[in-house]
């Protein structure tokens, strides 16, 4: 019998509001290419690579096989104190396309895993130079870098920190929004009027002493938010300060990674090689879960260094999780990378992403309560003023009209947000961008 007890059933649903769920299920049991089926027989694009993980399409016969493969061969493997082929060779083929010497990989199974073992990883190295007092780090307001503690402690978002403050990190602090709304319309990089780092240099680094910092994370866009792009030149000097000052950075590349900006990563697309960069989602196409932290050649070999008089049996880091480098996740990588390099992925990204970026402007802008039009990669955020009182229900009512017209978009904040695999072609852009364009008018 087919299970349909979607209105009532045992599940919490994380990040989305539980009682509307259950009077409207929105409940997929199948997916191919650039469709899912739902469990009541309806096609819906998915305009969101399903929550930017889905860079290659669904069901990909490729990544599907070398997982069962794997199965077969060796279905799992401690991650302690021993390791397995897999994790070794997805680990080379991430550190291949990654730039500059971010040559080591640390497994984990998400992007929050990878926020608070980069965190981790900083305090470390810190530690290993003699440097232990630097515990202060610094996000940005509207970052998201998951759920734990320390990646929630850096994120910017109020809603998710409101509830949880007295256990948020202390000694945290957040560089300014990077939002200027009289550049509210952007197909690239926008402008900046203003210089969004002084505040960093003048203000932020000041009051607790730059050589207390370990390190500053962020987004290169910051996708979960509503995809805001930072002004011309902010990473490339954001990368100079904390030169100065021997703060590490911290690139959180878990949506920007593997293809989203037209590029390897963010980083590439940017021209800025953090010490650090975490990734997930888009590394298995989504269908394992997988997160990991790439580190400089530095960051690594301060923390070995720091053990060359230690014991042979000394652990130089103690952090790591039972699934770091599970084999079968690591063959869902390997085969993904296979995927996204065979077909060309990054740079059909980079291409169709101009389309979405124009169709997105021509059709949106200028409809009733749009405020902003951002697109940039193979990605892009509408967004609308609220209802008064009401912040976040215009572009939720805008999303539910969406799934009921066969198109799955986001809603965050008050952004819907289109973000499709990078298989996507001109018809389906169209579609998603018309089915938008036709909920936005509905709901003003
Ligand atoms: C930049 C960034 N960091 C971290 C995370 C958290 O990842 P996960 O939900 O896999 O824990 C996300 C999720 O969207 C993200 O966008």
């Amino acid at each position: 019998m087919v299970y349909q007890n979607f209105s009532q059933g045992a599940q919490w649903l994380p990040f989305t509001p539980n009682r509307s769920f259950g009077q409207d299920p929105r409940v997929f049991v199948a997916a191919d290419g650039m469709y899912f089926t739902t469990y009541d027989g309806r096609r819906v694009i998915d305009g969101i690579s399903s929550l930017w993980c889905v860079g290659a399409g669904h069901n990909r016969r490729e990544i599907n096989e070398a997982i069962k493969h794997q199965l077969d061969t060796l279905d799992y493997s401690t991650a302690f104190n021993a390791s397995n082929d897999r994790a070794f060779e997805a680990a080379e083929r991430i550190t291949a396309l990654a730039p500059g010497d971010l040559n080591k990989v640390l497994f984990c199974s998400s992007g929050s895993e990878a926020a608070d073992t980069s965190l981790k990883m900083a305090l470390a190295y810190h530690r290993a130079r003699g440097e232990g007092h630097r515990t202060v780090f610094i996000g940005r307001e509207r970052g998201y870098h998951g759920v734990g503690f320390g990646g929630m402690s850096v994120g910017g978002i109020p809603a998710n920190r409101k509830m949880f403050g007295s256990a948020l990190l202390p000694r945290v602090d957040h560089l300014s929004f990077t939002h200027d709304p009289a550049h509210a319309y952007y197909n690239g990089e926008p402008e900046s009027d203003h210089d969004l780092l002084v505040e960093l240099e003048q203000r932020i680094l000041p009051l607790h002493d730059p050589s207390n910092v370990a390190a500053i994370i962020v987004e290169p866009v910051a996708g979960s938010a509503g995809w805001y792009v930072p002004p011309k030149g902010y990473l490339k000097r954001l990368r100079e300060i904390c030169d100065r000052h021997g703060i590490l950075l911290i690139f959180d590349e878990v949506i920007t990674g593997f293809g989203r900006m037209g590029t390897a990563f963010g980083a590439d697309f940017y021209g800025v090689v953090p010490d650090m960069l975490n990734f997930a989602k888009c590394v298995t196409n989504g269908v394992i879960p997988m997160g990991g932290v790439i580190c400089r050649q530095s960051v690594y070999d301060a923390v070995m260094d720091a053990h060359a008089n230690s014991p042979a049996h000394a652990i130089e880091l103690f952090h790591g999780y039972t699934y770091s480098g599970h084999p079968v996740a690591c063959a869902a990588a390997i085969a993904t990378l296979n995927v996204l390099r065979d077909e060309e992925l990054f740079q059909r990204a980079a291409q169709i992403g101009k389309l979405l970026g124009d169709a997105m402007h021509n059709r949106l802008k200028g409809l009733p309560h749009v405020i902003s039009i951002r697109t940039l990669g193979l990605a892009g955020a509408v967004e609308l003023s609220s209802l008064p009182g009401l912040v976040g229900k215009r572009a939720y009512d805008v999303y539910l009209e969406c799934f009921h017209q066969g198109v799955l978009v986001r809603s965050a904040g008050e952004n819907l947000v289109l973000a499709p695999a990078y298989i996507v072609n001109a018809e389906q852009i169209a579609q998603m961008v018309d089915v938008l364009a036709g909920a936005i008018r509905k709901h003003a």
